[in-house]
């Protein structure tokens, strides 16, 4: 099979999409004549005021170049080199950072809670601080909750409250990894307060680059105390930009009007959309439920195989198993239907007797 020289947009990641418009509009802007240096200028305390506005809280607000920092430096900052962080099984801090929050807190042991639908079940982390109380254990510190998830599903409010209310049991704090926290937001269709500091956050990770921006994050400290010194620990790693208005000035094209809100929603449609289309196909099985941007779905081999042929790009060993497919900010009612009709046709077409699929070396 020839590669289909048709397919513009993938289902691969959020993050094989350009830039959106509005956030390439504020880079444009940002670029005249010279800034202050090192997140000094006037671009970067007008979007850290907007993520100030949109939570309702004055928070303290630092931007960094990608997710694997924003996590792994804001995880450090909540305690020591003996404690431990509690996070799912499959958590992106887990399973997709190669290790970086143990190494920039000099240790921290990431430690694994199962639960249904890629969700931390409360009583796993009871469970795990209760393990062990001795000296020979790393001391439980901290909880790290992913909105949404890795799966494509979201926590509800009064599923926050129940982590919540095991943090302060515990003495824990509580970290969210928000690389999709607009995608949740879209999808809860709730104030940013609610499923942040109202509900026990002590720190977000939100994510700019899979909601269109060209790059970083925005790490947010609604518990100001923990934010100490936290530019000196982005500078040390490496994660102190010069010309951090161009980190910051797409924040600003992505704030002001309410498009991050636009893009995720957006994004979240076409996804209901493929779910749909999916769930009437007789040889496909959804996997989880459907609550954000991303799709999960048991494909016959051979058909995984075939649509790789035609050129399509998609994931197939994120969590728990099957194929994942991303809608993005761009994705348009075209590429789902065109993807759909490509399977549906190799679902006849394809050959029965190919190998399995290779597992896909990928970037989430
Ligand atoms: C759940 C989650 N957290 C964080 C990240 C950020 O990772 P990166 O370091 O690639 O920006 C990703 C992106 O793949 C993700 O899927």
């Amino acid at each position: 099979m020839k590669p289909n020289a048709q397919i513009h947009r993938h289902f691969a990641s959020d993050n094989y999409a350009g830039i959106c418009p509005e956030a390439w509009t504020a880079l444009a802007e940002a670029n005249q004549g010279h800034a202050v240096s090192y997140g000094e200028d006037l671009w970067t305390a007008r979007a850290a005021d907007l993520i100030r506005e949109v939570f309702e809280m004055d928070c303290e607000v630092f931007f960094v170049f990608n997710g694997t920092a924003a996590n792994s430096l804001s995880l450090a900052s909540l305690g020591q080199s003996y404690h431990s962080i509690l996070c799912h099984e499959i958590a992106h801090v887990e399973t997709d950072e190669c290790g970086a929050p143990e190494f920039f807190s000099n240790g921290m042991k990431v430690l694994q809670i199962a639960g249904i639908h890629g969700k931390i079940d409360p009583a796993g982390i009871e469970r795990m601080v209760r393990k062990r109380s001795d000296i020979h254990y790393p001391k439980p510190r901290a909880v790290s909750v992913t909105q949404s998830t890795e799966v494509g599903t979201v926590y509800r409010v009064e599923e926050l409250k129940a982590i919540w209310a095991k943090t302060r049991q515990f003495n824990l704090k509580l970290h969210m990894d928000g690389a999709r926290f607009a995608n949740a937001v879209a999808s809860l269709d709730v104030p940013p307060k609610e499923i942040t500091w109202q509900t026990g956050v002590d720190v977000l990770c939100l994510g700019g680059t899979k909601n269109g921006t060209h790059v970083g994050e925005a790490v947010v400290f609604f518990n100001r105390e923990l934010a100490d010194e936290f530019d000196y620990r982005c500078k040390q790693a490496g994660q102190l930009a010069s010309k951090m208005r161009f980190l910051a000035a797409p924040w600003i094209g992505l704030l002001k009007d309410g498009a991050w809100l636009r893009h995720a929603r957006h994004a979240n449609a076409m996804a209901a959309l493929l779910h749909e289309l999916l769930s009437q196909i007789a040889e496909v099985k959804t996997l989880f439920p459907r609550q954000a941007n991303a799709v999960f779905a048991d494909l016959p081999p051979q058909v995984i195989t075939a649509l790789r042929q035609e050129g399509w790009k998609f994931y197939t060993f994120i969590g728990q198993g099957g194929c994942r497919f991303m809608c993005a900010w761009d994705t348009q009612e075209a590429d789902v239907r065109s993807f759909v009709d490509d399977l549906k046709r190799l679902l006849i077409e394809a050959p029965k007797d190919v190998p399995s699929p290779v597992t896909n070396h990928r970037k989430l």
